[in-house]
């Protein structure tokens, strides 16, 4: 896709060009994405802080990104595996998993100026709280919908549809990044209500535990009636509590968020008929929260179903299946093997 000058974007978005230093801290599957896109855009320079070995990737083969819309790529991207050019950086976009942040907040307090909004884009509850504890930095939430996947050298796949979800706000750099991302082909909405969305997409995050514990392929594990009764418990738990928040989670499928657990819980055939949206996903795919398992690393989960427990204890309400997903998940990581066909998980996580 042809590079288009600020002035370009200017007309879009009545905004001027920012001639800026974004940085991407944590480049992996979405810091890569996102950052292959802003790296279109000539007025502003993109430099990724990542880890050495795809540092070295991406100066062989270069990084690409591609979406429904198209391909991007960038040549040479500017990469680095010590914080200290985050100085120079007037926007940062963190794309770390959340379980990294703790030990990163203390560079990012060393490094970056004080002024410089910085946007979470971690799955999960409580991140921005983390950090706006920790940083004086202005501290904003967007969240990603859809799937991303390193498919080869340095490219990055999304694989799934959805646009990102960036917060609507008074700040001319954030709005002259989501132009940029609508410019080249990767859809955005601005969200007024960012609370909203992340609670929204927590709902369907609470699946990621329970395909871990599965072993199975998520496609198989939601044609299993027993793993959808649990997930739909899971999920009920969560809308209570989000109820006694009075939050309203936005929506992240065609169904009302009530709706989805009626859904999970119908019989395998009628579920097949009318979930066929929901099942139109690959035959391999499994949740991240599985990839992290085998690869030996600690997991997302005390801010996916991890959150509903401790926002449970906060608000009174009783959540059990989450607290019991979470004891299985703390066993995995452990590097124990649990072997729990459907009917046991299923024992095991609703009869408490
Ligand atoms: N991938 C998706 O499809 C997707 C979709 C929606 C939301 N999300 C969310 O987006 C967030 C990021 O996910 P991701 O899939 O992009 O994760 P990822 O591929 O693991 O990328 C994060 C990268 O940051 C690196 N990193 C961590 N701490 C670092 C440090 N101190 N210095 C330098 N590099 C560091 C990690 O290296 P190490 O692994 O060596 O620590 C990793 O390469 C997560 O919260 C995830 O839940 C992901």
């Amino acid at each position: 896709m042809a590079p288009t000058s600020g002035l370009d974007i200017q007309s879009q978005t009545h905004s001027a060009a920012i001639h800026s230093t974004v940085g991407i801290v944590g480049a992996g599957s979405i810091g890569c994405f996102l950052g292959a896109i802003l790296a279109q855009d000539k007025s502003l320079a993109v430099q990724f802080f990542g880890r050495e070995a795809l540092g070295l990737e991406l100066a062989a083969y270069g990084l690409s990104a591609g979406f429904p819309g198209g391909n991007v790529s960038a040549i040479a991207p500017a990469f680095y595996t010590s914080m200290v050019s985050l100085i120079e950086c007037d926007v940062i976009l963190l794309t770390v998993k959340a379980i990294s942040l703790p030990h990163l907040i203390p560079q990012l307090k060393k490094f970056i100026r004080p002024d410089v909004p910085v946007i979470a884009l971690q799955n999960g509850i409580g991140v921005d709280t983390m950090l706006s504890a920790s940083l004086s930095n202005p501290v904003y939430r967007a969240v990603v919908p859809f799937n991303v996947v390193k498919t080869g050298p340095g490219h990055f796949q999304q694989t799934s549809s959805g646009q990102l979800l960036w917060p609507q706000s008074n700040q001319h750099k954030l709005d002259y990044l989501a132009a940029i991302f609508r410019h080249y082909g990767s859809g955005v909405q601005l969200c007024a209500d960012m609370r909203a969305v992340e609670y929204g997409k927590l709902l369907l995050n609470l699946n990621n535990a329970l395909n871990a514990l599965s072993g199975l392929p998520l496609k198989q594990q939601l044609l299993q009636h027993d793993l959808r009764l649990v997930l739909a418990a899971a999920m009920q738990e969560w809308l209570q509590v989000a109820k006694a928040l009075q939050v309203k989670p936005q929506a992240m499928t065609l169904l009302p968020n009530d709706w989805l657990p009626w859904l999970l819980r119908l019989p395998t055939r009628l579920f097949r008929l009318l979930a066929r949206q929901m099942l139109k996903i690959d035959d391999a795919a499994r949740s991240s929260m599985w990839d992290d398992i085998q690869a030996g690393r600690r997991t997302e989960v005390m801010y996916l179903n991890g959150a509903v427990v401790r926002l449970g204890i906060d608000t009174g309400i009783a959540t059990p299946v989450n607290a019991a997903i979470v004891e299985l998940v703390k066993h995995l990581e452990q590097g124990e093997s649990l072997k729990l066909s459907p009917a046991q998980l299923r024992q095991q996580l609703l009869q408490r």
